[in-house]
Formats: structure tokens, sequence, C-alpha cells
């Protein structure tokens, strides 16, 4: 048995409260999805920025009425003390044994637009969120990293202590967040872990929005039969890394040995696919049903401000502390991925797209 299953069938004999930040958008209402299948308490917490309701309701119908009612939803803002305190305390006077925290502000384009906001609610909501689980006494502080923080350092693959300097104001948030995770770990004893996420995908991810990621954002423009931007050459590449991944990162982080403990962790798969290859995957995928596609070409525009130029991930430190083994790789990922948002998001209205049903 792996150590993921042991993790898994810990929990399904252990039932402990968790909070899950962000439990409305694409990581979190994953999250809650899974622990709720492994028979968990979870109170969710967010403020609908950029996540849906009906990501909740997905999950909801996903999991059933009976794991549902072992789920409560707390609409705050955690740039709101008070919101994050009320979140921490859990409910029925039980307080929250596990964090994930997932809310804050992504995309590197959005914080360059406003990179103040940005820094309101990944600095100082991520502070607010560490003092009330410092107070609550949470086991332990699990967060969302991010492969930002590699910044212009050119090794590769990215290894954790070998970090370049930002390249956007997003960046700076995410290694704020681990400096102050650090600080909390040696100056008040609270055991936490950050993930350092690279280009995460899969079902409940937002297609829509000037910020939306790069993988649901082309699924709709394909099956919609729409213009289909690739930043620069496409030679530029990422570790792209398959929700299902993400979720067991989590979980092992929550239950590892005091050993894991107040470090960062790459989660990611350790491959490296450019733009152009990803386009052909995808189109490849999809072609079948949606015949418009043959014809289908992408349009190259200039590079975008702030990215990275590559990616990928070595994984030997979650490897070996965690027991992180990664499930998906980008083909099994991108099928799986595929196959939700043709269900979710073809169009049925649009002759020019409606999926070939043979
Ligand atoms: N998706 C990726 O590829 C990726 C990569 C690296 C890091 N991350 C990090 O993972 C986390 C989750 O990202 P995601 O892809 O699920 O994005 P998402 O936008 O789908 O989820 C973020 C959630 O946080 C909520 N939120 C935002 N501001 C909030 C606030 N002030 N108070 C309460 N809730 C708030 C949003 O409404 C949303 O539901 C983020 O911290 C992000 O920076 C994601």
């Amino acid at each position: 048995m792996n150590k993921f299953q042991d993790v898994q069938q810990h929990l399904q004999q252990h039932r402990y409260h968790w909070l899950v930040t962000g439990a409305a958008g694409f990581i979190g209402s994953n999250l809650v999805e899974a622990l709720l299948r492994l028979g968990q308490r979870v109170t969710g917490l967010d403020n609908f920025a950029t996540g849906h309701r009906h990501n909740l309701e997905l999950v909801r119908d996903a999991v059933g009425q009976e794991a549902w009612a072992s789920f409560d939803f707390i609409e705050g803002d955690i740039r709101s003390q008070d919101d994050c305190v009320r979140a921490c305390a859990g409910t029925a006077g039980a307080g929250v044994d596990y964090v994930l925290h997932q809310a804050a502000l992504g995309s590197v384009s959005r914080s360059i637009d406003n990179p103040v906001m940005t820094n309101e609610v990944n600095v100082g909501g991520f502070l607010n969120m560490l003092v009330a689980a410092r107070d609550a006494n949470v086991k332990r502080f699990v967060y969302a990293a991010s492969s930002s923080t590699y910044g212009d350092h050119p090794d590769l693959p990215k290894i954790e202590d070998r970090i370049g300097s930002p390249l956007s104001p997003y960046a700076v948030t995410k290694y704020v967040n681990e400096l102050y995770a650090n600080v909390f770990g040696r100056t008040y004893g609270m055991e936490s872990i950050g993930l350092r996420y690279f280009n995460v995908f899969g079902p409940r991810q937002d297609p829509h929005g000037a910020y939306a990621a790069v993988i649901p954002q082309w699924v709709s423009a394909l099956i919609r039969n729409q213009e289909l931007r690739i930043n620069g050459d496409g030679e530029t590449s990422r570790d792209f890394c398959y929700i299902d991944n993400v979720v067991q990162a989590n979980l092992l982080s929550a239950l590892a040995g005091v050993d894991a403990v107040n470090q960062v962790y790459n989660v990611a798969v350790n491959d490296r696919t450019s733009l152009n290859q990803l386009y052909e995957m995808m189109r490849g995928l999809l072609r079948d049903q949606f015949p418009h596609l043959d014809a289908h070409r992408p349009q190259y525009v200039d590079f975008r401000r702030g990215d990275v130029r590559h990616s990928q991930a070595d994984i030997s430190k979650a490897a070996a502390l965690l027991g992180y083994q990664p499930t998906h790789r980008i083909g099994e990922g991108l099928q799986q991925a595929m196959a939700w948002y043709v269900q979710h998001l073809a169009p049925s209205s649009d002759t020019n797209a409606q999926p070939n049903k043979q």
C-alpha cells in the first residue's frame, strides 16, 4: 500500500474537521469533494470573488446528500480577521483540525493590472488566516504556494531551495506567504506546509474571464470554434498538473510526520509541455467529437508580461518526505478534463460547435 492509500484508509476510519478556504474555487471545490467522499467534516470559506456557487452545487450532486450534510459554508472574506476567526472556530463546539488554505487572487496578469488588490488578499488575507489558525490551535496549516516563486532562476527542473527574483506582483505575494509561514513556525511553533503548485488543471477550473487559465480557456475556444491565442512563439513550457495530484499532495501534507513540516514542496509531475504541444494534444482529443477542429489554427500574439519562460518541477522532495506519487500525467489528466468540459461547456444551440455524437 502506498502512502496516499494509507492516508485515505486512515481518513475513512478517523473523522476530522477541515477548513477549506477558497472552497467555491477550482482547487478548493475539488478538495471539499475529496474530503467529503472520505467521510470528513468540512467547513468552506469563500467570498465568490473568482469562485462560483455552482461549483459547490456540483460537489453536492457528486457526493450525495449524506456526505453533503457534513459540509457547512461560510460566505466570508479572508481580508476580514473576524471571518477568518469564525471559519477556524468550526461548528458544534468542535474546532477545526486542519486548514487547507486555497483562497487567493490567482493570475500573474491580474496582479500586474491590480497589484494592490492582489496584495490585500494574498498577503493580508493570508496573514489573517495564519493568525486565526494559530489562535484556534489547528493541527496543521497547509497552503497553496506557487511555482511563480522560482521567478527568473534559470535551472530546470526547479528545486525547492533554488529560487530567483519574482517576475510579477503575484509571485511576490506567494513568496511572502512562504516567509510568513516559516516565521510562524519559528516564532509560535505552528506547523505548516506550503505546496508550490505548477499549472494545475481539471474539472471546475473557470474557462471564463480575462484571467482564465490556459487549458479551460482553450477548451472553451476549441469547442466553440473560436479564435485561440498563443502568447509568444508557443515554445513557452509548463509542467501541467492534474487536480487529482494536487488533492493527493494536500491530504498527504496534512497527515505527514513532523519531519516534513514547515517546508515547501513542488507539486507537479516533472514533465515539460510546450504551449504548441498542449494545443495539438487538446485539438487531437476533441477532434473526433468536433470536426470543425480539422481546420482550426491558433493565432500567435505577443509574449505575456511577467511570464516565466519554462517550468518543470523536481518532485523528489515531495516524494521522499510526503510520499507523493502523482497518479496523472498530462495525457491522462487532459483526457479526463476534456470529457468534463465537453459535458459542461458544449453549447447546445450553436450548430457549428455541436459535438459529433456518432
Ligand atoms: N490553478 C493553478 O494553476 C495554481 C497554480 C499555483 C497556485 N495556485 C493557487 O491555488 C489556490 C487556488 O487556486 P484556483 O486555481 O483554485 O483559483 P480559483 O480562483 O478557482 O479559487 C480561488 C478561490 O478563492 C476565493 N477567494 C478569492 N479572494 C477571496 C477572499 N478575499 N476571501 C475569501 N475567498 C476568496 C475565490 O472566490 C475562489 O473561489 C490559489 O491560492 C492560487 O494562487 C493555483
